[in-house]
């Protein structure tokens, strides 16, 4: 097993290991542990018509979100990152950690199929640049790529014949 204290890239980071929920786990802390001003880093799996909460990083949260609401219900059905540069100004943003200010959101699509959102926050304003996007939307994709996605739906309600 690779050393935990020593990991620098997400390649590392699921080195060995395909379960997708203990490799989002360490995705969420590995973020808010190495990006500087962040408050929650957390992802939210399809269940239904709603989003749920999974594996994150930060305060207690929003435990339900329905698809199409708030940030992360908005870029589930979009199936496009959102980068929120003030959370206040996005109409019907969900304010589960009253320090967030702003915000991006990157859905988690594999072969067409909506599981989920990868969603961070971060106490600042205009937080999250192009070059972040960009990184951040690749750990997501190395999640995937590194990890038994499918299996979600085992656990969670999610339509896997969508297309
Ligand atoms: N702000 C999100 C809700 C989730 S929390 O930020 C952890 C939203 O508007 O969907």
């Amino acid at each position: 097993m690779q050393d935990l204290n020593n990991i620098n890239t997400v390649a590392t980071l699921f080195e060995g290991e395909r379960n997708f929920i203990a490799n989002a786990s360490n995705l969420s802390s590995f973020i808010i542990h190495t990006i500087p001003n962040l408050n929650w880093a957390g992802f939210y799996f399809v269940d239904g018509d709603e989003l749920i909460l999974g594996p994150f990083n930060g305060k207690p949260a929003c435990i339900r979100i329905v698809l199409g609401n708030g940030v992360c219900g908005t870029a589930a059905n979009n199936r496009e990152t959102i980068v929120v540069e003030n959370v206040h100004a996005f109409p019907g943003h969900i304010a589960c950690d009253a320090a967030s200010q702003s915000e991006i959101v990157i859905p988690i699509v594999h072969e067409g199929i909506l599981y989920g959102v990868f969603d961070i926050d971060s106490p600042i304003l205009n937080r999250f640049s192009d070059a972040e996007r960009e990184y951040l939307e690749n750990c997501v994709s190395a999640l995937v790529r590194s990890s038994d996605i499918r299996k979600l739906s085992l656990y969670y309600s999610i339509d896997t014949n969508q297309k």
